[in-house]
């Protein structure tokens, strides 16, 4: 890809400083990069009420999609930890609306990555019937 993984990681680490988290203290930052190679960033953004909170990746791919995107190759996420962390479900499921092939690296605090297509996290994703 023209933009590297490395910068994909890099620029998901930086909007993990923007994460707002005080209720787990877990900061997330994610960085989709769409099919023309351009890059959106999301942090996760907590609420009082627990279950309105939104993942880092999901405030990622929707603020691509307000900005007219629709295809996506890769997401980066990393929580400043050592463990690489994985999308949960709901972002998974989100996700596959727009692009089911989508690659997912999975990075920790040093950078370093694991990478798993979508298809291989969510196999048989929900589908309305044809
Ligand atoms: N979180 C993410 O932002 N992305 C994930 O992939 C997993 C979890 C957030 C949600 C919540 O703010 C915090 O991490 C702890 O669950």
């Amino acid at each position: 890809m023209h933009f590297s993984v490395e910068r994909l990681i890099k620029a998901a680490a930086e909007a993990r400083e923007n994460a707002y988290a005080p209720y787990s203290n877990f900061k997330v930052g994610a960085a989709i990069l769409t099919k023309g190679h351009r890059c959106y960033t999301g942090c996760n953004v907590e609420n009082a009420s627990y279950g309105l909170t939104c993942c880092a990746e999901r405030v990622a791919l929707f603020k691509a999609v307000a900005s007219n995107e629709r295809d996506f190759t890769a997401i980066a996420l990393t929580a400043g930890i050592d463990q690489f962390i994985s999308p949960c479900g709901a972002c998974r499921q989100v996700l596959a609306e727009f692009s089911p092939n989508i690659e997912i690296y999975m990075a920790n605090k040093n950078g370093e990555y694991v990478v798993r297509s979508l298809a291989e996290l969510l196999p048989d994703a929900f589908k309305l019937a044809d």
